[in-house]
């Protein structure tokens, strides 16, 4: 099979890159390791930067977000018993996010290129880069016992952290940076109002706590939880109790409980490699960097470093003009380091580090009350949840 880029990933980032090309007429496969139902029972984060919102409706894939996604103006952030609202449209000259699950992104893209008939390979097993370093790079894998080529003028490293893409760039010429929290997040998912309007995040001496949502009948709770806990460790009753304990009090007293009908554990890391690109090989999303949850930047980078890699493939094969695609790594990760910034900062503020001295933790709650009583930080804030510019 011969195509001009080769997508590696059917996750939000290679899906997103293989609708925007073929919109432009650049051809491309999608190889996907897992079945379809897997992908989209994947329960991820669920806040979109505007230019996320901007691009799926230049994919032309934002109808059900436009009828389904909440948009939100503002968030909480309680320290202790201090609740900080930041009002990100007065902040940010009405710019705002919009809530709507990263599951129902994937749907909806994974939709629009049935219809349109793109190919979506599923069960791609076995999985292989080769000859990155020439102009007719290839990858083979394994699809009911058959062995598969496919070469490409381009390949598209959208794997995320645990494909092969960034590993086919040399260890001689890959950097990798690379912080861990020792925490976890526990993360529930349950058919119940939500516990208010809008977002709120919150810093408890026994730890962090998020209170978000997928809409006003089904609710996503978060808490920082030690990161060798198990599943199996954390009963509802548990969880529920432990989220109460962390809200102030009348928030605590508004929650509706139920059944989990998700719970996972997700650990916590700060990550980039670089360069994001190596001769044919352009890497986007997941695969070059990871951010902790709590400035919900996944998804978002995905999106930024797609919005530049789409461009770049276009501005190469419909107009032949190269620089684009030469710069890709140095223009991509400018956007990353600053969101990789962002959501540190916010996690160091909002998580108990267990081995944070009286020192440091007198500088969380300065951080905190610089921030609810400062327009320069809470803008500081806003700009960077919102979104910084493409
Ligand atoms: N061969 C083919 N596909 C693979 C392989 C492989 N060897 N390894 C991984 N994949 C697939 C995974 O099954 C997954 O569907 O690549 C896809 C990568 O998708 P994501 O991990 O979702 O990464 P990305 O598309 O970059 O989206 C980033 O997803 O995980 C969240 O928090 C993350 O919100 C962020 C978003
Ligand atoms: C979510 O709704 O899953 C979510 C929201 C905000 C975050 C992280 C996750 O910072």
């Amino acid at each position: 099979m011969k195509t001009q880029v080769a997508i590696v990933g059917g996750g939000p980032a290679g899906l997103l890159l293989s609708r925007l090309l073929h919109l432009n007429g650049v051809d491309n496969v999608v190889l996907e390791r897992r079945s379809r139902d897997y992908v989209l029972g994947r329960i991820r984060a669920g806040v979109l930067e505007q230019g996320l919102v901007d691009l799926l409706h230049e994919a032309d894939v934002a109808e059900r977000l436009k009828a389904e996604g909440e948009v939100h103006a503002g968030f909480n952030i309680a320290f202790h018993d201090d609740v900080c609202h930041i009002d990100l449209a007065q902040l940010t000259d009405g710019k705002n996010v919009t809530v709507y699950g990263q599951t129902e992104v994937t749907r909806d893209l994974y939709e629009a290129l049935d219809t349109a008939g793109a190919t979506v390979i599923h069960d791609a097993e076995n999985l292989a880069l080769h000859d990155i370093d020439t102009d007719s790079p290839k990858v083979t894998f394994d699809q009911n016992g058959q062995e598969q080529i496919i070469s490409a003028a381009f390949i598209a490293g959208c794997d995320g952290f645990h494909g092969p893409s960034r590993q086919a760039i040399p260890n001689s010429v890959r950097q990798e940076y690379e912080l861990t929290y020792p925490f976890g997040w526990l993360g529930v998912l349950s058919e119940t109002p939500p516990v208010a309007e809008e977002l709120m995040y919150a810093s408890h001496e026994s730890g962090f706590a998020l209170c978000s949502l997928r809409s006003r009948q089904l609710s996503r709770y978060y808490v920082q939880c030690p990161v060798d806990d198990s599943v199996a460790d954390w009963s509802d009753d548990r969880f529920w109790d432990e989220l109460k304990s962390r809200l102030p009090t009348e928030v605590a007293n508004s929650l509706v409980t139920g059944p989990s009908i998700e719970k996972s554990i997700a650990p916590l890391r700060s990550f980039v490699a670089e360069p994001m690109s190596w001769n044919r090989l352009f890497l986007a999303g997941d695969s070059a960097h990871i951010v902790p949850p709590t400035g919900a930047k996944g998804l978002n980078l995905a999106a930024s470093d797609v919005y530049y890699l789409s461009r770049a493939f276009v501005d190469y094969f419909n107009r032949d003009v190269e620089s684009p695609l030469r710069d890709y790594s140095k223009t991509a990760l400018a956007r990353v380091w600053k969101a990789e910034r962002f959501s540190w900062w916010m996690t160091r503020l909002l998580h108990l580090f267990p081995d944070q001295n009286k020192f440091e933790q007198r500088l969380q709650a300065a951080e905190f009350n610089y921030l609810l009583n400062s327009e320069a930080a809470k803008l500081a804030l806003a700009e960077n949840y919102v979104g910084l510019e493409y």
